[in-house]
């Protein structure tokens, strides 16, 4: 169908499902075992309700803010997914132009199949872009990738913490991953066997640990947040190790099955930083990312108190259904969400959408 008769996000996943290959939608809709925390991700957002205010002179609405104190255009990022070539063969550079052009900002993945500079180059002069490490168990790669990110000025450096092994997603291992071709990814020497995820993440080095946040402090000035957070304890060895924020993750239910949703954990980490009399906190930002799909979304987090959220299958399928045009479509429909329902929230600025305005009590009685 026409772009125009595009209404919300999972319309781009309706078509993707139709016109993608069949290995690459089992890799990029695949989650772990029965998928459960997939679906949970999306439906946890239906027991978050709003408490709108009103009367409140809501002619104009902005929605701009600040990540990782850089600027874009609505809070909300395009998270790192691997593997863009097997949506559409300009791979991860849509994603770049698009967030140029609407002034939000993209992690690049460690796996992408873009080269990494083909993806910078891909970018405006001074546009804002972060950066996903997947620690190689050769330390001097890992610092060789790093220290090239930071010269390319890379804004912020998202350590994923929850993949010490690929979770099983079964749909993709089902699908012979033989036609490596379109991807660069170094290591060529790789069991394909077991689908796209088995094949590329054989050198995920799978005994990262707290002590070795230190090593990344001396070897970097970026930065440093841990992607894949999943409980408040977590959340307070990572700010007491000195990173400048964790994205609460479950990996869009890729990885652990029954890990609960992102949305969740959020309530559970800021209640409990409020009683330790941590919050709001200073340097260090909460980001959640998993099943955003709607502006709606996007707000019961900001209000729950996430300073952003990050975004992954919903941009895959859409560039995949469409190639650019359709990211550019998806950040509009994004961007036209946000105003409309902050009028509707009867908030004027991010600032104004508090915990207030949301009731998540039935979020945790499940
Ligand atoms: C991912 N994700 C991911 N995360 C990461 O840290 N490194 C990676 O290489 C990838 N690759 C990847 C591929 C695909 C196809 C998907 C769907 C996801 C996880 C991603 O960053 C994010 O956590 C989730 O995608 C968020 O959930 P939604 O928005 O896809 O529901």
């Amino acid at each position: 169908p026409p772009l125009d008769e595009i209404l919300n996000l999972h319309d781009f996943e309706t078509i993707a499902k139709e016109v993608m290959a069949p290995k690459a939608w089992a890799y990029y809709s695949s989650a772990a075992d029965d998928e459960i925390t997939h679906r949970e991700n999306h439906t946890a957002y239906h027991r978050v309700w709003f408490r709108p205010r009103v009367m409140r002179d809501v002619s104009k609405v902005d929605f701009s803010t600040k990540i990782l104190g850089q600027k874009s255009s609505m809070p909300l990022y395009i998270t790192a997914t691997a593997l863009g070539k097997l949506g559409h063969p300009d791979g991860e550079v849509n994603l770049t132009r698009a967030a140029g052009k609407y002034g939000v900002i993209q992690m690049i993945p460690t796996l992408a199949s873009c080269s990494f500079d083909e993806i910078m180059d891909a970018a405006n002069p001074g546009q804002v872009q972060f950066m996903q490490l997947y620690v190689n168990n050769n330390k001097e790669i890992t610092k060789r990738i790093v220290q090239h990110a930071e010269k390319r000025g890379i804004k912020g450096l998202f350590i994923t913490v929850d993949a010490p092994q690929l979770g099983r997603r079964e749909k993709d291992m089902r699908m012979k991953f033989e036609d490596n071709a379109q991807v660069q990814i170094g290591d060529s020497n790789v069991d394909r066997s077991q689908g796209a995820a088995r094949a590329i993440s054989s050198f995920i080095d799978p005994s990262l640990s707290w002590k070795d946040l230190p090593w990344f402090k001396s070897i970097t000035k970026m930065p440093i947040i841990l992607k894949g957070v999943q409980c408040w304890e977590d959340a307070l060895l990572a700010l007491e190790s000195g990173c400048q924020g964790i994205v609460l993750s479950n990996h869009g239910g890729r990885q652990l099955s029954h890990s609960r949703s992102s949305i969740e954990v959020l309530v559970e980490v800021v209640s409990k930083f409020k009683e330790k009399n941590l919050w709001p906190c200073q340097n260090f930002e909460i980001y959640v990312d998993g099943g955003v799909r709607r502006a709606t979304d996007v707000l019961k987090a900001i209000a729950l108190g996430a300073t952003a959220v990050g975004v992954g299958r919903a941009f895959l399928y859409a560039y995949s259904s469409y190639g650019q045009e359709g990211i550019d479509k998806a950040l509009q429909i994004l961007h036209d969400e946000m105003e409309m329902n902050m009028r509707l929230l009867g908030a004027r600025t991010i600032s104004e959408v508090v915990p207030e305005m949301v009731d998540a009590t039935s979020l945790t009685s499940h």
